[in-house]
Order: structure tokens, then C-alpha cells, then sequence
């Protein structure tokens, strides 16, 4: 059983297709939620897929204490792969340490855009503004670097002309919902690094 954590500071949108498609995958295991928002709506996602939440905001402490706190959680919980799903804090060299295999560490991430473009905060809205015909949605494996590892599964979508914003955006959450627990059942399956992804 691979025993995993997903990571959310919003909406938990993610989060909650992911809980769903674990309920039909022998091997995965999600045991915990961690957000460090106490009004994040993924609270309230938790609580419906009964999977225990655990609310720790970093406060004025240091980010190696927080993380240290949040280190002990997933320790007692044996957790081996870390999803994160609009987390909003950078993990520390110090935290990746701790789920690192040879050479990659046991975490992944979702990101609103075509990496390696618009890297960082609101990608749909800088790709909107600068009116890119096509976008996408990428899931990778974290490393030191903010929204930089391998690349897993990378979707694109069409921006048509009359698209507003909330349209572009909207194209997007799709797209994330679908290949986001396609990683999930790659992993399950043993597949995360094979070289041909198809997420229909
Ligand atoms: C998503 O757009 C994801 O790509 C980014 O953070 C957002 C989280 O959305 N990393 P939600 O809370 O899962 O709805």
C-alpha cells in the first residue's frame, strides 16, 4: 500500500478528485490532508471523503518549525508520496530531504500552466493577458526549484478569442481534474515513470 498526503492551502478542488479516484485504486492510500489555511475549503472536503485534516498554519514560527510539526504528522502516519494541490508555501531543501529516492523526491505537483512557462503565482492570468492561443496544465515531481521537476503528464486546451478569462480558467480546472488522478493511478500501477502517458 503506498500510504500518501495530499497538500492544500484553497478550494481543494484537487484534492477532492483525488480522494475519489483512490477510492478504486487497490494500492494507493490517502491518510491525511495537511493545509496550513484554517478556512480553506479542502477542510470541509476531508471531512466528507472521512479523511483526517490536519489545519497548521506556520503563525510566526520559523518555515523549519512548521515544517518540522507538519514532518511529525506524516512520520506517524507512515507517508510515503506527498501530492500537493495548491499548496502555497515552498517546501524547504531541509523537507524534500525527507522524501527523497536516489535522485528525485517523492513529491508531486499540479501547475496551471505549459511549464517550464509561467512558472509561479497566477499562471492562468499572466497566459490569459498575454493572449497565448493554447495553454495547459502540467503535473511534475518537485525539486528544489519552484514549479521545475520532471515532468509526468502535460495537457494542453485552445484559448478561443471570445474565451474571458473565467472561460480560460475554467478549460484549465478541467484539464487538472483529469490528469491529476490519472497520476494517481499511475502511480497505483506502478507507472509514474514510464515514458508514454495517455490520459484520455
Ligand atoms: C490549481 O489551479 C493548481 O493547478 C494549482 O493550485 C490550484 C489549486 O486549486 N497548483 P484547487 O484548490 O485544487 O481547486
Amino acid at each position: 500500500m503506498i500510504n500518501i498526503a495530499i497538500f492544500a492551502s484553497g478550494a481543494g478542488s484537487n484534492a477532492k478528485v483525488l480522494l475519489q479516484k483512490a477510492q478504486e485504486l487497490k494500492n494507493i492510500k490517502i491518510k491525511l490532508i495537511v493545509t496550513d489555511q484554517k478556512n480553506a475549503g479542502v477542510i470541509s472536503i476531508g471531512k466528507d471523503y472521512k479523511v483526517p485534516t490536519f489545519i497548521i498554519p506556520r503563525g510566526k514560527r520559523t518555515l523549519i518549525e512548521h515544517e518540522n510539526e507538519i514532518l511529525a504528522v506524516l512520520r506517524i502516519y507512515q507517508i510515503e508520496w506527498i501530492f500537493l494541490a495548491g499548496y502555497m508555501k515552498i517546501l524547504s531543501q531541509n523537507f524534500l530531504k525527507h522524501f527523497q529516492k536516489s535522485d528525485y523526491y517523492k513529491i508531486i505537483n499540479i501547475h496551471p500552466s505549459l511549464l517550464p512557462n509561467y512558472k509561479g503565482l497566477n499562471a492562468f492570468e499572466r497566459a490569459f493577458d498575454d493572449q497565448v492561443s493554447e495553454s495547459g496544465i502540467t503535473v511534475h515531481l518537485v525539486n528544489e526549484k519552484i514549479d521545475d521537476g520532471q515532468i509526468i503528464i502535460q495537457k494542453k486546451f485552445k484559448r478561443n478569442s471570445s474565451d474571458s478569462l473565467a472561460d480560460f480558467i475554467a478549460k484549465g480546472k478541467k484539464i487538472e481534474h483529469e490528469i491529476y488522478p490519472c497520476a494517481l493511478e499511475f502511480l497505483n500501477n506502478n507507472q509514474l515513470f514510464s515514458m508514454r502517458h495517455i490520459c484520455e
